[in-house]
């Protein structure tokens, strides 16, 4: 059996290149690592998701919602990336418990030496998560934490053309994307609201909206408090939206 040795083998370095590549000392940018320069913008699947002003309103908390879930990515040719996200995950235990989380993020990335990337986020990200099953069935929250990813790649796809894999810190690869433009679809590359509070949105049992705002600091939470009413109308709008969103 010489097959069975060659077959390990292979299947060894498959394993290795996608949860490990970090780990795999200095990045080679050749042709097939980097069949084209990441610098554009890149979106999985029907390309419905797509970075830039048509996503998503981060200094009033609002999306508009894509006809359908996938993933963007831009990054600039000066350090900028930003990312849109819409995908629901589905609960194994209880099918009708299905999550929508809808997010957006924009800031600095690095491309590090051992094949990683870092993306550091300005502080005006957020993403609503609607979760039928939970207490809290609906709610917008901003969203800051630094994402690392252990490796990317892009690959020559014969049809559509450049394809870039990204793979997750815990080398979970995100669906694979194709490059809409090699230049990037951005909001300006800085902070476009200042404001760092968490606006939540609910349904009592009997139907009534119940709206609540809170922030990381309860020293300041009063101040914020009138600000937080426009919001928490905007949040309470998309209710009816996103409920559409979820039935299909
Ligand atoms: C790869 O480089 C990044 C940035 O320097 C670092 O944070 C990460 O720990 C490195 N990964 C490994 C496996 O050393
Ligand atoms: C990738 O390849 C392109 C084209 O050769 C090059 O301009 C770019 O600097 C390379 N590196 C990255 C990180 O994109
Ligand atoms: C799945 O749904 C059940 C309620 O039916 C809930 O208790 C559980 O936390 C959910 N699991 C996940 C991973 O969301
Ligand atoms: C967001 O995260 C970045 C990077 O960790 C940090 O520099 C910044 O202060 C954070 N902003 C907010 C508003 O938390
Ligand atoms: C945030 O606050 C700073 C300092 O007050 C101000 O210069 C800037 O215009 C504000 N940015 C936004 C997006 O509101």
């Amino acid at each position: 059996m010489i097959l069975t040795p060659l077959l390990t083998v292979v299947l060894a370095s498959l394993a290795q290149f996608t949860v490990a590549q970090d780990d795999q000392g200095p990045i080679l940018l050749d042709a097939e690592h980097n069949y084209t320069s990441i610098i554009g913008t890149w979106s999985s699947g029907s390309q419905a998701v797509s970075t830039g002003p048509d996503f998503c309103d981060p200094a009033k908390l609002t999306f508009n919602y894509p006809k359908n879930t996938g993933v963007s990515y831009s990054f600039s040719e000066d350090g900028f990336f930003e990312l849109a996200r819409y995908r629901f995950n589905s609960n194994g235990s209880d099918p009708t418990c299905i999550t929508g989380v809808i997010g957006w993020l924009h800031g600095e990335y690095t491309l590090n030496a051992n094949g990683s990337i870092t993306l550091v986020p300005f502080g005006d990200g957020f993403q609503q998560i609607q979760d039928p099953c939970a207490a809290v069935s609906n709610f917008i929250e901003t969203y800051n934490n630094t994402e690392y990813y252990r490796g990317w790649r892009i690959f020559r796809d014969p049809t559509f053309g450049p394809k870039l894999h990204l793979f997750g810190h815990d080398g979970i690869p995100v669906a694979p994307q194709f490059q809409v433009s090699t230049t990037p679809t951005m909001f300006p590359k800085q902070l476009l609201r200042n404001n760092t509070f968490v606006t939540v949105s609910r349904r009592s049992v009997d139907g009534d909206e119940e709206d609540l705002a809170r922030r990381e600091s309860g020293a300041e939470a009063v101040l914020w408090k009138s600000k937080v009413v426009g919001f928490v109308a905007g949040a309470a709008g998309l209710l009816a939206a996103s409920a559409v969103s979820m039935a299909l």
